[in-house]
């Protein structure tokens, strides 16, 4: 499966902030904000990726992550000229694509949870269409929204209601089948002059090939969308890093976990990083442990 990340906005709901700098690469708390979109299709067991940014951002990204070895990942860059829509991003994948399965993340979305990774393993086992994951919010009307039926079956689909029918949201993370593009092929952009990704969602919907996943209390998903949700999101990373003594999104303890990359060949990669910063510190610590033989306690 290839997973792509979505970080083309220009950001300018957060302007003068992410004016010289895209939104997704400032900080939440103590990493850049692309390291949690990136962390999920890792913990997906995604290792083949394609960051989508815009022109003038597209130089930052790549001396951030670079070729993404020093994760045991190949990344690779495109750039969006236009914002035509989310679900542009895959008309601008195709070739990356490849008709294979495929992964999309928003690049200002965050999910947390216990066992994040087996669940989405359990999730996408013998499942061909598309999945999606609905979460419960106070606010629908900020996102696009899913109705179920008394069955829990997903009925419909709306892109920011002025009356959602239900209070669950569609969150920033889909997986598709291999038709993904040629179904946005048949999309019209919307009234704001966008492919949506909501009517993509609705094609599979109609087809009787969407699955709706709930991220039930053990999850939390944060769009950091505005200057009060980055704050939000940075005080909740802070918190459960505090209470834990863990990181979290911490790329490199990820790829060291699944096996991405060896302790040796992590440790050749960030010698440079070295003593640097308390993130590396705790790297170098988990470097340690792994070549003692103390297994990485995730
Ligand atoms: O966060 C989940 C929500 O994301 C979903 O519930 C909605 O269905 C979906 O439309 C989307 O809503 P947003 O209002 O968050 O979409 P926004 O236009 O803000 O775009 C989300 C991110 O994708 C943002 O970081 C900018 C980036 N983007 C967006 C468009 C339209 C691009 O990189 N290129 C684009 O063309």
């Amino acid at each position: 499966m290839k997973g792509i990340i979505l970080a083309a906005g220009a950001g300018t709901r957060l302007y003068p902030a992410s004016q010289p700098i895209s939104k997704i690469l400032l900080p939440v708390y103590d990493k850049p904000m692309i390291y949690y979109p990136l962390s999920t299709l890792m913990l997906a067991g995604i290792r083949d990726i394609l960051i989508i940014t815009n022109e003038a951002d597209s130089d930052n990204f790549q001396k951030l992550l670079g070729d993404g070895s020093q994760f045991g990942l190949n990344i690779q860059y495109k750039i969006q000229y236009v914002q035509r829509g989310i679900a542009d991003a895959f008309l601008i994948a195709e070739d990356f694509i490849a008709g294979d399965d495929v992964a999309l993340i928003l690049g200002d979305n965050i999910y947390h949870g216990f066992g994040f990774s087996t669940f989405l393993k359990q999730v996408l086992e013998n499942k061909d269409g598309a999945t999606v994951f609905g979460y419960r919010v106070k606010d629908p009307e900020r996102f696009g929204v899913v109705e179920f039926d008394r069955n829990g079956k997903a009925l419909s689909l709306e892109e920011k209601p002025s009356k959602p029918k239900s209070n669950y949201a569609v969150t920033g993370l889909y997986f598709y089948d291999k038709h993904v593009c040629q179904y946005v092929r048949t999309l019209t952009p919307s009234a704001r002059g966008e492919l949506e990704i909501t009517d993509l969602n609705k094609v599979y919907l109609e087809n009787g090939k969407l699955n709706v996943e709930i991220l039930g209390r053990g999850f939390t998903w944060l769009d950091t969308g505005t200057q009060d949700s980055m704050l939000e999101a940075a005080n909740f990373v802070r918190a459960m890093e505090a209470n834990k003594g863990q990181l979290i999104s911490c790329l490199e303890e990820i790829a060291l976990y699944k096996g991405f990359i060896t302790p040796d060949e992590l440790e050749n990669k960030l010698e440079r990083f070295k003593g640097k910063s308390a993130y590396y510190d705790y790297v170098f610590d988990l470097i340690n442990a792994e070549k003692s033989m103390q297994k990485v306690n995730f």
